[in-house]
């Protein structure tokens, strides 16, 4: 029997990559969007994969969203946290409601997320969860504080989950891309942008399938005895 993924974010841009590479892998991926209903619908008549429209942020939207997917496919075993958005800002001129959109996406999605599959995944003694952190969570960047914060706080919560999963057949980790070709890092200014890959020694960018291939080894039995850590992956901008 196939196990069932959901992919948060999952039609576009890292999440997009991750839903098509669990699906090679075998799995029957559900992929989660939030807003972009165009972007969806052409993401599932060129996979296959069907998208399930609800906010993260949203704690009861996300429970519902879930047990439809489950209804759907059946008891989810894998899931990765990447539905995520970037406010930024120079600190100063970071306004409340910037700080508190990322936090509510990327770092309360997260809980709203994982919560709501957890325990099914306690009672069947397996289940794979994978956050989709951020090198700038490892570092901070410039115009950051929010968004570092939340990708900080995806690897507290994988590491505490770890620890609270580990006896019932459950890994909790953590990948944390570099600076990939997606829409996210090409809204960077390009002069911004450009010293930006200055700064990565591998003298690029990196693909969305780079993060996907690290996602299903993750997802993958092999990688069992992997709990509660972080795989970077970043073309040697920084090491942690
Ligand atoms: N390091 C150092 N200085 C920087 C900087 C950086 N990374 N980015 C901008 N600055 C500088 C600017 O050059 C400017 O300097 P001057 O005043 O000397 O000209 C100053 O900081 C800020 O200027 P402004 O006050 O005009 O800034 P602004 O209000 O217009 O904001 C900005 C501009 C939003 C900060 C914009 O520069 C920007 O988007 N920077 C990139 C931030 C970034 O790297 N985000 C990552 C997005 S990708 C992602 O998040 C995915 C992932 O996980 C990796």
């Amino acid at each position: 029997m196939s196990r069932v993924a959901l992919v948060t974010g999952g039609s576009r841009g890292i999440g997009a990559a991750i839903s098509t590479a669990l699906k090679n892998a075998g799995y029957k991926v559900a992929a989660n969007y939030a807003g972009n209903d165009e972007a969806a619908s052409a993401f599932t008549k060129e996979t296959g994969i069907p998208t399930y429209k609800w906010n993260v942020a949203d704690y009861e939207a996300s429970k519902a969203g879930i047990a439809k997917v489950e209804a759907d496919l059946g008891p989810i075993d894998v899931v990765v946290a990447n539905a995520g958005i970037t406010r930024d800002a120079p600190f100063h001129k970071m306004s409340p409601e910037q700080w508190q959109q990322v936090i509510d996406t990327n770092l309360t999605g997260v809980f709203n997320t994982v919560h709501p599959v957890w325990p099914g995944m306690r009672e069947r003694k397996f289940g794979r969860v994978i956050v989709i952190s951020s090198v700038n969570g490892q570092k901070g960047q410039f115009a950051q504080v929010n968004y570092a914060a939340t990708k900080a706080g995806d690897i507290g919560i994988v590491r505490s989950l770890a620890q609270e999963g580990a006896r019932a057949g459950i890994t909790a980790n953590a990948v944390c891309p570099g600076y990939i070709a997606t829409e996210m890092v090409m809204a960077v200014p390009e002069k911004v942008r450009e010293s930006i890959i200055a700064q990565i020694p591998a003298g690029r960018l990196g693909e969305p399938e780079e993060i996907a291939r690290c996602v299903a080894f993750l997802a993958s039995d092999d990688a069992q005895f992997i709990n509660g850590s972080t795989i970077s992956a970043n073309g040697a901008q920084f090491f942690s």
